[in-house]
């Protein structure tokens, strides 16, 4: 078909979330941005493949049934450990993998180690940058100390050309191409970084590890709210989307997966950024107890899960009488709206008075915490705050506080018992547990009132 059969169509497509319209409006209808829609022409449609195709003529296709034989995804594992947990077991063939995160945060560093992990087992192993030039990236593999890893790397941003390149050898088992956004093929005309151009490029390189097997990871940066820029887009089309997150001033990183097809995904995997690169920390609880000092009120130990994992953190809390006339409530790390509630439940069935308190809330180490059952550790350390009472230093506190003050059962209580007793906790408050080893002294509570009279009672918790 001829490039002049194909109507050239103009349209105005958000660089937000892709919606396309046919005609310039200040703000998208769609996710309401202000200002993010750009003019941009695709000659064969938004987001069709590279090449124009052919109308009218199909092949068919034989339909299969949903039972029969499966092999289990064929796993490539990096070597490691903190990552191939996030990515559910390793690299799945043939899948693609979005790595968001904010500038600077470290996914590039984290991408050639895992290039070189994985080339240093003798996998193939390309990466492509479209940011930095060959000499910048050998200067960070010396430093990383990787230099004699066979990775083989391009800088290169045209979809065409690294396709050309790739087609020279055998496909590679992994492909890193960093960024998404530096990307742009011949196919449309629009800018690079565009919507069009990103997710016309991405479906290029999907195309790609379908048909060749090779895995593909992209990476992607994040706006200050928390989306991959522009081409949200790309989190659709790709098989796993994976955060990098760190909190300003902490040193660690969590890389998170928030979609996966082949795997969980509450898995965390946790670094550190030191000077020579990202080390993996194995024992989390380790980092996120670290700076703890047992003795000031306020302060208790969350026995939590994160994915499989078991982690201990702090939690901070700091009632003081207000001089304001609406009294603050300031959280870190936790949902303000669950810290609403814990407060309410603690005035309206524990009397314990904080309406003319405020009330800041901080999970240690910058970690943020999304499950229920931090509920009981944080009231925990609220009463000891407003009590000026310290917890004792060898408890662990979980559990989910319901609207009526009852203490509710959550999942995992002997994990989180067997991280408490590593790290030398010997208590632990918690719900009553089913499945729980009772051989810590534990101390089961049904009702919050029971935690408010323990720690009341010379600030020891119920059942002593
Ligand atoms: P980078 O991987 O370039 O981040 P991104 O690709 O997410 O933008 O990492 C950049 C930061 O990491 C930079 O501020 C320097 C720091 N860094 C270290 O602290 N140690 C190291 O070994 C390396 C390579 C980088
Ligand atoms: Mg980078």
């Amino acid at each position: 078909m001829s490039r002049s059969a194909v109507r050239e169509k103009s349209q105005f497509v958000c660089q937000n979330c892709g919606a396309t319209s046919n005609r310039w409006q200040g703000r998208c209808e769609d996710c309401g941005e202000w200002n993010s829609l750009v003019e941009e022409t695709a000659t064969s449609g938004v987001g069709s493949g590279p090449a124009v195709r052919m109308l009218g003529k199909g092949r068919a296709v034989a339909l299969a049934s949903l039972s029969g034989s499966t092999e289990e995804a064929p796993r490539i594992q990096s070597g490691i450990a903190e990552f191939d947990r996030v990515t559910g077991g390793g690299f799945v063939r043939g899948s693609t993998l979005l790595v968001g995160g904010d500038p600077g945060i470290g996914k590039s560093t984290l991408l050639l180690q895992v290039a070189a992990a994985l080339a240093d087992r003798g996998a193939p192993v390309v990466y492509i940058s479209g940011e930095e030039a060959v000499a910048q990236i050998r200067m960070r593999a010396e430093r990383l100390d990787l230099v004699a890893a066979p990775v083989k790397l391009a800088a290169e941003t045209s979809v065409e050309n690294i396709l050309a390149t790739l087609a020279m050898d055998k496909p590679p088992a992994l492909l890193i191409v960093d960024s998404i956004q530096t990307l742009w093929t011949d196919v449309v005309d629009s800018a690079p970084g565009t919507v069009t151009q990103v997710r016309s490029s991405a479906q290029a390189l999907i195309r790609y590890a379908k048909q060749t097997g090779t895995a593909v990871v992209f990476v992607g940066h994040v706006t200050k709210d928390g989306q991959i820029a522009g081409p949200r887009v790309v989190e659709h089309m790709v098989d796993a989307v994976l955060y990098f997150e760190g909190e300003g001033g902490h040193h660690f990183r969590i890389l998170r997966a928030v979609k996966n097809r082949f795997g969980p995904t509450d898995e965390i995997g946790v670094f550190e950024m030191t000077g020579g690169g990202l080390n993996e920390i194995a024992n989390p609880s380790e980092l996120f107890l670290g700076e703890r000092n047992a003795r000031t009120p306020g302060a208790a130990v969350f026995a939590g899960m994160e994915g499989t994992r078991p982690l201990l953190v702090e939690i901070q809390a700091l009632v003081a009488p207000t001089s304001l006339g609406t009294p603050r409530r300031a959280v870190i790390g936790w949902d303000s709206s669950r810290l609403a509630m814990v407060l309410a439940v603690l005035e309206a069935h524990c009397g314990v008075r904080l309406g003319d308190c405020d009330v800041y809330l901080n999970v240690a180490g910058g970690l943020r915490i999304n499950e229920p059952a931090a509920d009981l550790a944080v009231a925990a350390a609220l009463v000891s705050s407003r009590l000026n009472l310290p917890l004792p230093s060898d408890a662990v506190y979980f559990g989910e506080v319901s609207l009526s003050g009852a203490v509710r059962p959550v999942g995992h209580a002997p994990a989180r018992l067997r991280e408490a007793q590593k790290f030398g906790f010997g208590r632990a408050v918690m719900p009553a547990a089913k499945d729980a080893e009772t051989a810590t002294a534990a101390s089961v509570i049904t009702q919050l009132a029971d935690l408010v009279a323990g720690i009341a009672a010379a600030g020891r918790p119920a059942g002593d």
